[in-house]
């Protein structure tokens, strides 16, 4: 299929630029656009057979449910059976990085919510992902638009290097502006939230909302053989580049030390944070070095992260070194990814 590309500035979005897109999805067709988080694969959310071409075009697993976005907080309740804490989190944080689980109404396609009782639900902040969901008239059913097992697209070049071809039309809106997933809490039947996936929105802030929230396991632990998961995704491996990643817990100079002995036999990267950069430098010249923003910056290294991991794939590194994020605020979106890239390897010292 040949796709289209059209480049929009998001700080400037006129609806006559999106007219054609929300054609496509009215049609049935597929197309990325940018969301604050990372590209989004979009298709009409009500349509089995739009839902089924999404996952033909990621190469993704059936049984992984997708999000659908709203323009409007308020049309959740057209979709899912909605309840008070539903709509103070959306007070909160929506528009914004924060996808909620709710029972679904009978007009989501099984296909769309992977024959689940419950889908998500999402708005994003984006003013081209919010007019394109306007003008479509429907939900858009979106994962992210990377292909099955590569990191989530943070710009448009990861996006037409995985999806050129396989869509009808690519929207061009620069970087993400967050560059990590949304958020994802289930609310339960009591009110309470269940945390299935860290993001912006963080596990503080959600507090402020709701008086009990429950990390889900999977959020920070490897699954058990055989464990039942609470949300699909997490079943699945993600988010690994081909080289092995290991995690380092140490002050820098001891993880340094460890890092130029590895170099002097092996191709090695490291992620790292700015301020030890010169050390790293001096230390271990062999290495090559991924700028990582500063260590209490978590938001440009959320940022940085999933295009820092998509540039390693293109080399043929034998191993890659990162400092282990700590897991409060956004550090455990960070966290979360990261443990996953690197298959749970952590070095402590
Ligand atoms: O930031 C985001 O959320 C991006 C942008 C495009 O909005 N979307 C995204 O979608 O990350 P995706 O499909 O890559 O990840 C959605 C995750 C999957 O792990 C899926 O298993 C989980 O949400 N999920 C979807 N519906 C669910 C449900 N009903 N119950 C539990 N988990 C669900
Ligand atoms: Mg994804």
């Amino acid at each position: 299929m040949k796709t289209k590309i059209i480049k929009i500035d998001p700080s400037n979005v006129c609806e006559s630029s999106l007219i054609e897109a929300a054609e496509i999805i009215k049609n049935g067709g597929l197309v990325i656009f940018p969301t604050e988080t990372v590209y989004g694969l979009g298709a009409d959310g009500t349509s089995a057979e739009a839902a089924t071409k999404i996952y033909f075009a990621k190469g993704r697993p059936s049984d992984n449910p997708l999000i659908i976005h709203i323009e409007d907080p308020r049309d959740a309740s057209k979709f899912t059976y909605t309840n008070e804490t539903y709509f103070r989190l959306a007070e909160k944080f929506m528009p914004g990085p924060l996808t909620v689980v709710l029972p679904a109404k009978d007009n989501v396609p099984k296909e769309t919510r992977a024959s689940l009782p419950t889908v998500a639900v999402r708005c994003p902040s984006n003013p081209i992902a919010k007019t394109l969901i306007r003008l479509s008239g429907v939900p858009i059913a979106a994962p992210s638009a990377n292909l099955s097992g590569s990191p989530s697209p943070t710009k448009a070049s990861h996006v037409i290097d995985d999806m050129d071809g396989r869509v009808d039309m690519i929207i061009d809106g620069g970087d993400s502006e967050f560059g990590l997933e949304s958020t994802i809490v289930k609310v339960e039947d009591n009110g309470t939230l269940t945390l299935l996936r860290p993001g912006k929105v963080t596990v503080d802030d959600l507090l402020t909302v709701c008086p009990v929230v429950k990390i889900a396991s999977a959020v920070t632990d490897q699954l058990a053989e055989n464990e039942v998961v609470l949300s699909p995704g997490m079943k699945y491996r993600h988010y690994a580049p081909k080289s092995p990643v290991y995690l380092i817990e140490a002050e820098a100079e001891k993880a340094f030390n460890y890092i130029a002995e590895r170099s002097a036999s092996s191709y090695v990267a490291a992620l790292c944070y700015e301020e030890d950069i010169e050390l790293l430098k001096i230390k271990a010249p062999n290495v090559h070095i991924y700028k990582f923003g500063a260590e209490n910056d978590e938001l440009l290294q959320a940022h940085l992260l999933f295009d820092i991991l998509r540039d390693a794939d293109k080399h043929t590194f034998d191993e890659i070194y990162a400092p282990l994020p700590r897991k409060e605020g956004v550090g455990l979106a960070l966290y979360n990814r990261m443990i996953r890239a690197a298959a749970y390897h952590i070095i402590r010292m």
